[in-house]
């Protein structure tokens, strides 16, 4: 084991130079918006690389090469880059090459591992279904009755003057939230009698 360690210490200590961390197999980028790539160096490297997003799948990514960014300043450790003109392609087996500069691509100080480039999260479109599908809900007095009395039970506990002023009015409303939420009946006469 200590032998393994010592092997690999010293091979890093012979080859350490630029090196991507992120993106990697298990982390990738999306496809919206800058996204993060961030990297070691040594003393001993050059200031500044070029980065370029490669693929050799043609079908995936027909330009093939793509610089991304131009004189990339080494000690910053990461940055986020932003899309190409057309975008970020999407698929798998892309890399990011550290290139000497726009004159050098093929001169490389060092290259990612291959990662993917997935399209974001259906998550945020259906978040934006459900809340679309709340404005569709018909009257704005019932929507006020489902939305108030989930916040209030816990901050008006007071169930006397709710009671005394429930008695009063709003019967008609009243009643409704009864039938939907019993317990909170009172609560929303009172939110009712005070919205008036
Ligand atoms: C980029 O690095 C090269 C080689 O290390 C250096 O000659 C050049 O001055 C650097 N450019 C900038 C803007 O840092
Ligand atoms: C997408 O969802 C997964 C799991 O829910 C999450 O780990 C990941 O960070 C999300 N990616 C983006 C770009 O939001």
């Amino acid at each position: 084991m200590r032998f393994f360690i010592a092997l690999a210490l010293s091979s890093l200590a012979t080859t350490l130079a630029y090196q991507v961390i992120q993106p990697n197999a298990a982390v990738g980028w999306s496809s919206e918006g800058g996204q993060l790539l961030t990297w070691e160096r040594a003393d001993t490297d050059p200031l500044n690389f070029t980065v370029v997003l490669t693929n050799v799948d043609r079908s995936v990514f027909p330009d093939g090469d793509q610089v991304l960014a131009a004189q990339v300043d080494g000690n910053l450790k990461q940055v986020y880059l932003n899309p190409p003109a057309g975008g970020w392609p999407t698929g798998v087996a892309f890399r990011v090459n550290l290139a000497q500069d726009t004159d050098n691509l093929n001169s490389l100080y060092a290259q990612s591992a291959q990662f993917e480039i997935k399209p974001p999260n259906i998550t945020s479109s259906s978040s934006t279904r459900a809340s679309t599908a709340s404005f569709t809900r018909p009257p704005p007095t019932t929507t006020a009755a489902s939305t108030i009395p989930v916040t209030t039970p816990a901050s008006v506990p007071s169930p006397s003057a709710a009671g005394s002023v429930g008695g009063d009015t709003p019967l008609n409303a009243g009643t409704r939230a009864f039938s939907v939420h019993a317990g909170l009946a009172p609560l929303f006469a009172a939110m009712c009698l005070f919205l008036a």
